[in-house]
């Protein structure tokens, strides 16, 4: 498997290069910073590009040769801060997609870009009207735009809070839409999760043309039975 992945500089987007390198993957990176790149080792797996992901022919020079593009780029939150990275990003991905005919195209936004009454009471009323009120509005953007597309295979996963855990290796909860429903526990999940199922959706066709939110298992058990569990499962007063 030959993957570009963009947004590689942040959190979440180093977690995916490091899991497609030990996957075995060829991975081509293309980034404005590329020195905020931290990869354990050298590999000669890795190619990294420094360009634009909003320049046209950046984007075509590194996909070509590829079988999929990932991104993990975010926005910067703030009440007064614009964004456009989502948007002006994928209209630039998809014509460089469609250009050198690379079909696959796997991103990550967030829960509940559209209102939901399920969702988290901060979300609804604080977090989402406030400081994340713009990087919300522009994934609304690029998420409208792809369930519109008919030409390429895309995946949008919707993340809650993203956490800096280890790699748990459990699969989260999914559910196709804005939110994983019905969870007595606080939602959220680690960007090595995160990473892993994006990766995943490479080599299954559950999440083609889909919207689908994710989140840790962990989210499923309240917090009460959380605490009275040992490691193994077993109640800590059983004998
Ligand atoms: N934080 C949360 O709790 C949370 C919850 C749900 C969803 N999300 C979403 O999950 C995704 C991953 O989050 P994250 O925290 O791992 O990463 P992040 O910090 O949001 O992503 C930053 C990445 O985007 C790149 N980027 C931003 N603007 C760019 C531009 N104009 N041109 C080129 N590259 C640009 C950065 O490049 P440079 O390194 O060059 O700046 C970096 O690689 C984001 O979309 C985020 O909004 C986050």
């Amino acid at each position: 498997m030959r993957i570009l992945i963009v947004g590689a500089t942040g959190p979440t987007g180093q977690e995916l290069v490091r899991q497609a390198l030990d996957k075995g993957y060829d991975v081509k990176v293309l980034a404005r910073n590329p020195d905020k790149l931290n990869v354990p080792q050298p590999s000669e797996k890795l190619k990294v590009i420094h360009g634009d992901v909003l320049k046209l022919e950046d984007v075509k020079d590194a996909l070509t040769g590829c079988d999929a593009i990932l991104s993990a780029l975010g926005g910067k939150p703030g009440m007064f801060t614009s964004c456009d990275v989502y948007s002006k990003s994928y209209d630039v991905i998809l014509k460089a997609m469609k250009e050198v005919a690379v079909n696959r195209f796997i991103t990550v936004t967030s829960w509940g870009t559209k209102d939901d009454p399920d969702l988290p009471y901060l979300w609804r009323w604080v977090f989402k009207p406030s400081l994340l009120r713009n990087v919300v509005a522009d994934m609304v953007v690029m998420e409208d735009k792809l369930v519109k597309e008919q030409d390429i295979n895309w995946t949008v996963v919707k993340p809650p809070r993203l956490m800096d855990n280890p790699l748990t290796g459990v699969a989260p909860l999914t559910m196709e839409g804005q939110l994983v429903r019905g969870l007595p526990g606080k939602a959220q999940i680690g960007r090595p999760d995160l990473a892993k199922f994006m990766l995943d959706c490479l080599t299954t066709a559950e999440w083609d043309r889909k919207l689908v939110a994710i989140c840790s298992r962990a989210a499923a058990v309240p917090p009460a039975a959380a605490e009275g569990n040992s490691v193994d499962g077993q109640d800590k007063g059983e004998k």
